[in-house]
This record gives structure tokens, sequence and C-alpha cells, in this order.
């Protein structure tokens, strides 16, 4: 696929290439049993399902300032500083800029995450010890291939801004890819960080509802993404309640409150603050501390709980420290098993609804008050 790249990635400063040493074992599997039929159906599903980036409609004008100016002439500004609460008000200028910035901030950090989601699931076929899972697994890494390629377009022809890997995230992609253990591929890529991805495209959906290039990118990712958290879920299924020691499982609980607060950290956006020249402490005590970002971050963790939770992961000491980070009230919901279609929980709906519709919600308020 050809496509005119207005503005390249930047550079990070350690260069253009990044190796990460691990040593792992690549494993034959010489009986070829298949016996796992739900990994084999999802094998189906998924190339079955699979797409061709160049058939989206790249065609589609994505004009983000005109969107920002129409939104500001029915009033969503002067709500948005409300909701937001910066901690200064910004004007209409401002407010684009940070519109700007932060939707491509978080498009680049999802492409950054589907090149590490590219490295793992590659990790994952040569690791994973069952040929039903290399199998899944190698259908995987050609949707991450193509997820990687849609954001990159996107990013460079569409957008023309975009930002290097966040630190946090960066962090967290090699712990994954550095770990000589296969499980914790998994764990790491499909449960957690394709977890919280799958809540944060459901948002990214619903910030941009005028936009529908981001709608229709965004829709065929999260079908491809909720079958790869489901292939994590499967796999994974029964591992941690029976076949672990107690000292290894341990070690799984440290791993997850680990890429917990690394990913809850990655949100922050200092790296926005810094490009827009605004004070980067007090935005990110801003970030940090303001209800809505609070709610969103935490949000983003709707999906990754009850997956945690089937796979018995939600350990006492697990449960403790999410319970610290206020995440245990997404315990309940329906785990990727049960619930494939990923739709976003209708807290994050409100939220939005609140911050995009103001009038609408005054106007109904007013009309039942
Ligand atoms: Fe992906
Ligand atoms: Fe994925």
């Amino acid at each position: 696929m050809k496509y005119e790249q207005h503005n390249p990635l930047p550079i990070p400063k350690s260069g253009p290439y990044q190796s990460i040493q691990s040593t792992m074992d690549s494993v034959f599997d010489w009986q070829y049993e298949l016996r796992r039929q739900n990994l084999m159906a999802l094998y189906e599903k998924g190339k079955a399902l699979s797409w061709n980036a160049s058939d989206l409609d790249w065609s589609i004008d994505v004009d983000i300032e005109r969107m920002t100016r129409e939104r500001r002439e029915a009033g969503v500004g002067g709500m948005l500083n409300q909701v937001l609460n910066p901690p200064r008000q910004l004007d209409d200028d401002e407010l684009l800029q940070m519109n700007l910035h932060m939707n491509a901030w978080m498009l680049s950090q999802f492409l950054h995450g589907e090149q590490g989601a590219l490295l793992a699931s590659a990790k994952v076929v040569q690791q994973v010890p069952w040929e039903e899972a290399k199998f899944y697994a190698a259908n995987q890494v050609a949707d991450e291939a193509r997820h990687v390629e849609v954001y990159h377009r996107y990013l460079t022809e569409k957008l023309g801004l975009s930002y290097e890997v966040n630190p946090h995230l960066g962090t967290l992609l090699d712990d994954i890819l550095s770990d000589s253990r296969w499980d914790l591929t998994y764990l790491g890529m499909q449960i957690m960080v394709e977890g919280l991805a799958l809540a944060a495209f459901g948002m990214q959906k619903l910030l941009m509802p005028e936009e529908p290039l981001i709608q229709d990118i965004t829709t065929r990712i999260m079908a491809d993404e909720s079958r790869h958290v489901a292939f994590g879920v499967l796999s994974l299924e029964g591992l941690y309640t029976t076949e672990l020691t107690s000292s290894e499982l341990a070690e799984r609980e440290e791993f997850i409150i680990e890429a917990t607060h690394l990913m809850r950290d990655r949100l922050l956006m200092h790296q926005v603050y810094e490009r827009l020249g605004w004070p980067v402490d007090e935005w990110v005590a801003w970030a940090t501390n303001t209800p809505f970002m609070r709610g969103f971050r935490q949000m983003l963790f709707s999906k990754i709980v009850p997956n945690l939770k089937r796979l018995g992961l939600l350990t006492p000491r697990v449960r403790a420290e999410y319970e610290k980070l206020d995440l245990l009230r997404y315990e309940h919901l329906r785990d990727s098993v049960e619930d494939p279609e990923v739709a976003p929980p209708e807290e994050l709906v409100q939220l939005l609804m609140g911050a995009l519709a103001p009038q609408a919600e005054q106007a109904e308020q007013a009309a039942s008050g």
C-alpha cells in the first residue's frame, strides 16, 4: 500500500532501532493433536474475518480543526473547560491544540502498542507449546501488522502529527518481550496491554463521533483485538489455578501489579504538555487528580479486571492493590470469553456524553426538572 507520509514519526533519542535481549525456548509440538477446539474455532474465525487495510476509504478528509471549530460553535468549548477543569481556563485556540495533540498522542501510543503486539505475538508463535495456539498466534501476527499499517498511515497521511513511544509503555513492552516465560508474554500482551487497548479504542470511538475514517478503523481493530484478548484468556485458562507453585504465582502477581502501575502512569500524557510548552508539573498534577482524567484511566481497566478474575489471578494480593486503585468495581463485568463484543462500560459513555453533548444533557435536565 502506497501512501504519502506528510510528517514522519519522531525518532527516539536512542536511535531508529532498538534491540531487546531475551533468552527463550522455541518449542516444536510433534504431536499435532489440535485438541483445543476453542482455539481451533478462534483460528477459523480469525482467518475468515481478516480484512485489507487498503479497502478502507482513505479519500476521507480528516480535519480535526474543522471538527473542533464546529464543536465550539455548538458551545462545547466552555463546557469542556468545566468538565476537564484544567489548571487554568483555556481559550478556543488552546482547546484546539489540546484536542489535536491529545488525539495524536493517543493514536501514536496505539501505533507503538501495535508494534509491540506484532513482536509479542511472533514470540508466542515460537514459545507456546501447543500447535493450535501457534496457529492462532500466527494469525494474530498478520492482524498486528495490519494494525501498525493502518495507524501509521492515519498518523502520517491524515493527522501529520505524532509522538514517540511513551516511556512507561516502552518499559512495559520491554518487560513483555524480554521475559523468557511464555505465559508472561500472553499475560502482559493479551491480557494487560490488549485488554487496556480494547477499552481505549472504545473511548476513541466515543471521542471522535464525527470522524468516519477513525470510526471505521477502530471498529475493525476492536473486532480483531477482542479475539486476541479471548485468545489470551482461553490459552491461560486453568494454568494459574492448577499448575503453578506458590512462588511462581507470586511472580505473576508481581508482574500484574507492576504492569498496572506502568499502564496507569503512561496515561498522564506528560509528552503533550512538553510539546505544547505548558508547565509539565502543573499539568501532570492536573491529569493525576482531576475527576475526568481519573475516571478515564480507571475505566481502561474495565476489561482487564474480569479477565484476571476468570484466570484466577484476582488473588488476595492483587485484590489488595486493585482495591487501593479502586479497580475492583469492574470485577463483576463480563469477561472476554463471555462477551467477545466489546462495549465500553456505561459509566464511560455517560462521562463522555456529558463532556461532548452538554447542551443535550442540560436540556434534558431542564425538561425533567
Ligand atoms: Fe492490534
Ligand atoms: Fe492485538
